[in-house]
């Protein structure tokens, strides 16, 4: 019976698509343990280093002692609201000054809650082609109508904006801020400016920028000065943060709406509360002396061609992609290769993802590889 699927896995495997477990033999916030060698870390959200960091989590258990339980075994809507929930919520919509905040268990359930529950029938999504896979499974599982506009085409989003909002009772725009696999960020002033135009919701997706973007650290919205603009922001845990879950922030109806139609909160146990607490810890006494090192990492990425510090270096087929890889992992350096279908036939690409600890020096031999294959490449 299962022949169908070992053909589709054999199909993957013939592709170069086939996704396998690495095992690491360790990691730290900085650097990786992989097949006997100690490697630079580009492939993980830990832009701030509080992940895997030893004296982080030692500060915080000292603080924290033995005064928060390592489950819930409960959702929020039973038993699972303790005090430092209520308090993480109070923190985040107060930071944004918004009514509400709303937390998730994850990026994903919040965004799979998110759009399946605001997209009722009779409503409209449009949507950046380049959204997060989240916001397209939300989409899909909602009773509404999704559009997905070409990745941050403001002429194409307009128009669609001209030619459908009007058959739809309420509309959303949802787009992520820093985009996860290219890096770059959204025009969110003219989006803002659209979605007013147009009376639509705006739903902004912040889980690469939270933490790195912004005087407070709250992401573009922040940075730009938007953030009353938008009507629900979404931000997570588990990359800046070094911890686990996600958020919403927004007007009270908006969360209310959320806490009694959203599936994905009201259908799963709710985070242990140390892991709430550890990212309440985090956001309230680590974010706030972040700043130096956060600008200085931006500086580093922009040197290197980044429009944030997520930086795609393009190499286009699957094998010069892998290859580089290769090359990069016996010059000491942890990446990835990326390939379709997370990004577009021909664009495959290693996604280097910096953090704030690295220095510039540190990247020069990784620059040199990079420089090199590009110039055989070009030379072939
Ligand atoms: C833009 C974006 N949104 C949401 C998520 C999901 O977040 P989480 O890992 O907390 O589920 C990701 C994760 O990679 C992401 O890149």
């Amino acid at each position: 019976m299962y022949e169908d699927y070992k053909n589709i896995l054999s199909e993957l495997k013939s592709h170069s698509h086939f996704r396998v477990l690495k095992h690491f033999a360790d990691k730290d916030e900085k650097f990786i343990y992989y097949k006997g060698k100690k490697l630079l870390n580009l492939s993980s959200n830990n832009y701030l280093n509080f992940a895997d960091n030893v004296q982080i989590t030692g500060e915080f258990l000292d603080y924290a002692g033995k005064k928060y339980s390592l489950g819930s075994a409960s959702s929020r809507l039973l038993t699972g609201t303790l005090p430092v929930y209520d308090e993480l919520e109070t923190l985040l919509a107060d930071l944004y000054g918004k009514e509400a905040a709303l937390l998730y268990n994850s990026g994903y359930h919040a965004n799979v809650g998110i759009s399946s529950a605001l997209n009722k029938k009779g409503d409209v999504v449009f949507s950046d082609k380049l959204n997060h896979a989240s916001i397209i499974d939300g989409m899909q599982l909602s009773q509404g109508k999704f559009f997905r506009y070409p990745h941050n085409d403001m002429e194409a989003l307009e128009n669609l904006l001209i030619r459908e909002r009007e058959n739809y009772n309420n509309a959303f725009i949802i787009t992520e801020s820093v985009f996860s696999m290219d890096g770059d960020i959204a025009d969110l002033e003219k989006i803002v400016e659209l979605k007013k135009k147009y009376n639509c919701g705006l739903i902004i997706d912040e889980a690469h920028a939270f933490g790195v973007f912004g005087e407070k650290g709250l992401g573009v919205a922040e940075e730009t000065g938007l953030i009353d603009d938008i009507d629900l922001i979404v931000g997570t845990f588990g990359k800046a943060v070094g911890s686990m879950g996600a958020f919403a922030v927004g007007s009270g109806v908006l969360i209310d709406f959320l806490i009694n139609k959203s599936r994905s909160f009201i259908f799963s146990t709710a985070l242990p509360p140390i892991n709430i607490a550890f990212s309440k810890w985090i956001i309230e006494t680590k974010f706030p002396k972040t700043l130096k090192n956060r600008r200085r990492m931006l500086e580093i990425a922009k040197n290197m061609g980044g429009k944030s510090h997520i930086i795609p270096v393009i190499v286009g087929e699957n094998k010069d992609t892998v290859d580089l890889c290769e090359v990069l992992f016996h010059n000491g350096y942890f990446t990835l290769p990326i390939r379709p279908p997370t990004v577009p036939a021909g664009t495959s690409r290693i996604r280097l993802s910096l953090t704030c600890e690295i220095e510039e020096e540190e990247l020069r031999i990784l620059k040199e590889k990079i420089c090199e294959s590009t110039l055989v490449k070009q030379a072939e």
